[in-house]
């Protein structure tokens, strides 16, 4: 297994940081190399950008603005930790990645020029496979409520009509390329995500490695 990039996006509160966490803990238990990030961030300089984008009303008013900064960060992350993980055999899980600028900006703005930009963000990088943690939103935003982050940030204080646009637009973005994308019930308890994820990601994968169960 090597050099795999694998992406796992959904709403606020779906369980993503959840799962990432759980399915890197498996994978390194059977010795793989994992590296382990996630979106906006992942470098100091998309970490700053991430720090503007969830502190600044006015950068979630423009989608464009939006795209852009997401891009930047995105390509910095890209540039310095996934491509070089990637080269190096690793497996890379990215808690969210360009489905989200495509989920969250894509009633925002013109489709042609969001897949312009998400283009250069990701230097033409694709997910070789997406987890989509699917559950209404105001199930993720309660789960997101209850978690002890202080201050809600600008995404999460968005309207319910918006996060139901989101996920209508993660659904369509599966369903047009079910090659890629692996639908998952996130309303379902952690540890049964937690086997379904296991058991694509071997079928997928580890076909034939037998990691001694089942
Ligand atoms: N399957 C599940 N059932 C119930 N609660 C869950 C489940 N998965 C995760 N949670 C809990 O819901 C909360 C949100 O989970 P998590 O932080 O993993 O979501 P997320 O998708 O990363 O959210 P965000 O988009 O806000 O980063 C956490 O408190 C987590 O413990
Ligand atoms: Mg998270």
């Amino acid at each position: 297994m090597r050099g795999v990039f694998i992406t796992f996006e959904g709403g606020e509160g779906a369980g993503k940081s959840t799962q990432v966490r759980r399915l890197a803990l498996l994978l390194e238990s059977y010795g793989l190399s994992v590296t382990v990030t996630r979106e906006p961030g992942g470098t100091p300089l998309a970490e700053a950008i991430r720090g503007l984008i969830l502190t600044h009303e006015a950068a979630s008013e423009d989608g464009l603005t939006q795209a852009l900064l997401f891009a930047a960060a995105r390509r910095d992350h890209v540039l310095r930790v996934i491509r070089p993980a990637l080269a190096a055999g690793h497996i890379v899980l990215c808690d969210r990645f360009a489905d989200s600028t495509r989920a969250y900006q894509g009633s925002k703005m013109p489709e042609a020029e969001l897949e312009q930009v998400i283009a250069l963000g990701t230097d033409g990088l694709k997910p070789d496979l997406t987890f989509l943690l699917d559950l209404p939103p105001e199930v993720g935003l309660e789960r997101a409520r209850s978690r002890f982050t202080g201050v809600e940030d600008t995404f999460e204080r968005s309207n319910l009509g918006f996060h139901r646009e989101v996920r209508r637009r993660f659904l369509a973005l599966a369903e047009a390329e079910p090659a890629r994308f692996v639908h998952i019930d996130a309303s379902r308890d952690e540890a049964h995500v937690a086997e379904t994820i296991r058991s694509v990601v071997r079928a997928k994968f580890m076909a034939g490695q037998g990691d001694g169960e089942r």
